[in-house]
């Protein structure tokens, strides 16, 4: 279901890069249960892993993920779906403390989508296609879509997504926020291993902290964003990775960060 990947950051680190990439393509990458626990799995050793800086998730060619496997919830009544709280452990990849890369070609859809949104950032390939087609199925997204699509790209293109069901453009995603970066579809994977090579060359802790930060201001009122991430910046200072960065601007040589 899952194929893990490393890739040395540079010739002269031992750091990485990791890549986990979604491998069912009979169903187009739909999460079964079985393909989320090896997610989790991968991402939680992968983070607690201290050689890896990055990790990214992928799909194929053809789809990211086309949602959570239609089949498996077909017959599931409110006791099993509330009784288990389903889908709710998902919410583990939005946790991890080092950054995770959605790279996104193809059909990116209802968890999919949902799952793409829980990684730190999405770069996509032209041939992308994003939806929270769930009121297709008389259900609505469960896996944060309402939530983190409307923050992303605000209420009224998400309102639309989701009460039609229909798909928007890698650059609809573009122009509305949703994604970050949008690269031709043979050019997806090198160029995000270059952005995650970039993220995994700088200093550990202070990604650690910008992406704490970053992640808090979907979530708290602005001045307590502020105090945050004032504290986390005053916290940096206590680090090796500070001296060095400004000691090496100041030299003008390149900061190489412990
Ligand atoms: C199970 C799926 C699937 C899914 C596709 N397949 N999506 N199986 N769950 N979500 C299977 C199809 O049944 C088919 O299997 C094979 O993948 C290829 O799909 P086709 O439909 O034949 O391909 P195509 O005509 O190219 O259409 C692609 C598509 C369409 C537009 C992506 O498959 C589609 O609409 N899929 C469902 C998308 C969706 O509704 N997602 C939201 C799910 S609900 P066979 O065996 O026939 O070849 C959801 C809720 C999340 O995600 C809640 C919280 C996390």
């Amino acid at each position: 279901n899952l194929l893990v990947s490393k890739h040395a950051v540079s010739e002269d680190s031992d750091n990485q890069v990791a890549m986990m990439q979604l491998n069912r393509p009979k169903a187009l990458n739909a999460l079964s249960d079985a393909v989320l626990d090896d997610v989790l799995h991968a991402a939680h050793v992968l983070d607690k892993d201290p050689t890896v800086r990055c990790l990214i998730l992928t799909g194929s060619a053809k789809a990211f993920a086309a949602g959570a496997d239609i089949s498996e919830m077909k017959t599931k009544n409110f006791e099993d779906a509330y009784g288990t709280d389903m889908f709710g452990h998902w919410q583990e990849l939005s946790r991890l403390q080092k950054p995770l890369l959605a790279a996104v070609s193809g059909f990116c859809l209802g968890g999919g989508c949902e799952v793409a949104m829980m990684c730190d950032m999405i770069l996509c390939s032209k041939s992308a296609k994003f939806g929270q087609p769930e009121i297709n199925l008389g259900i609505i997204a469960g896996g944060g879509g309402t939530q983190r699509l409307t923050r992303a790209i605000g209420k009224s293109k998400s309102m639309y997504m989701h009460l039609t069901g229909e798909f928007i453009s890698a650059e609809e995603a573009y122009n509305s926020g949703l994604v970050a970066k949008v690269f031709p579809d043979d050019e997806l994977m090198d160029e995000t291993l270059k952005i995650a090579k970039t993220i995994a060359s700088k200093g550990v802790l202070s990604v650690q902290a910008a992406k704490e930060a970053v992640n808090a201001a979907e979530e708290l009122p602005l001045q307590e964003g502020l105090r945050l991430e004032r504290r986390l910046f005053h916290s940096l200072f206590a680090t090796k990775d500070q001296k060095e960065g400004m000691a090496a601007f100041l030299e003008k040589r390149p900061a190489d960060f412990s």
